[in-house]
């Protein structure tokens, strides 16, 4: 059985799945999503095609590990879990083979500050985790340290990853991570792209956490 807000959930991540490839940020049905749910949290099926998801199909994963559903969780719960087991700022995971963080990951790059958006991940850099096979606890902990102060990571030899408050906002920041991967390979390409200071960067971060977006407002407010 679900309660009250668990199918609008269940919906959200086949949506965002399906949108996730069908922009480019993942192909096939590599990747996985999962949302704050309960005491633990929701997670797309390990392998079941996108277009082929119902809701039924969404796995419910305690934060003690018990598992209630149909269908085997992702391989990747250990990390899901562990992020929102730890991160109580963060309500979704968003993990996608994105093709131009990817890249970045497979040379080990981290996304340095060559773009103010960089701050949208919560600070002067993007990480790349070092590799470790995929589904392990290892990568989990690898993960969980490049995340340190952030919001997103990349993971060496395998993809990205961008958490956020909100399944939204999550989807918000992997699109931006992987539009910055591009920007960062295409001026790679030109030569050696100078970077922001520390101060400019500092600034960038400050703007994004006084609350960039909209948010209920008063209408006579100033801007
Ligand atoms: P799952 O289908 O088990 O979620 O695995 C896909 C993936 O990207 C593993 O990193």
């Amino acid at each position: 059985m679900t309660d009250l807000d668990e199918a609008p959930k269940r919906a959200a991540i086949i949506d965002a799945c399906l949108k996730m490839n069908a922009v480019g940020l993942n192909t096939g049905n590599a990747g996985n999503i999962s949302v704050r749910h309960a005491e633990g949290l929701l997670i797309t099926p390990s392998s079941i095609p996108y277009e082929a998801l119902v809701p039924d199909d969404i796995v419910f994963l305690g934060l003690d590990g018990t598992v209630r559903g149909n269908r085997k969780p992702s391989s990747e719960w250990r990390f899901h879990r562990d992020i929102l087991r730890a991160r109580a700022d963060l309500g979704a995971v968003v993990h996608a083979h994105a093709p131009y963080c990817t890249t970045l990951a497979i040379m080990h790059m981290d996304i340095p500050a060559v773009h103010y958006m960089v701050a949208a991940a919560g600070g002067g850099d993007i990480r790349c985790a070092p590799y470790a096979t995929f589904g392990t606890q290892e990568l989990s902990d690898k993960v969980l340290e490049a995340l340190e102060g952030r919001k997103a990571c990349l993971m060496a030899h395998h993809g990205m990853l961008a958490a956020e408050a909100s399944l939204d906002k999550a989807m918000w920041l992997a699109v931006e991570v992987e539009a910055l991967a591009r920007q960062y390979h295409g001026a790679l390409l030109i030569g050696d792209p100078p970077v922001l200071s520390d101060q400019q960067l500092a600034e960038a971060v400050a703007q994004f956490s006084a609350g960039y977006g909209q948010a209920e407002r008063d209408p006579d407010q100033t801007a």
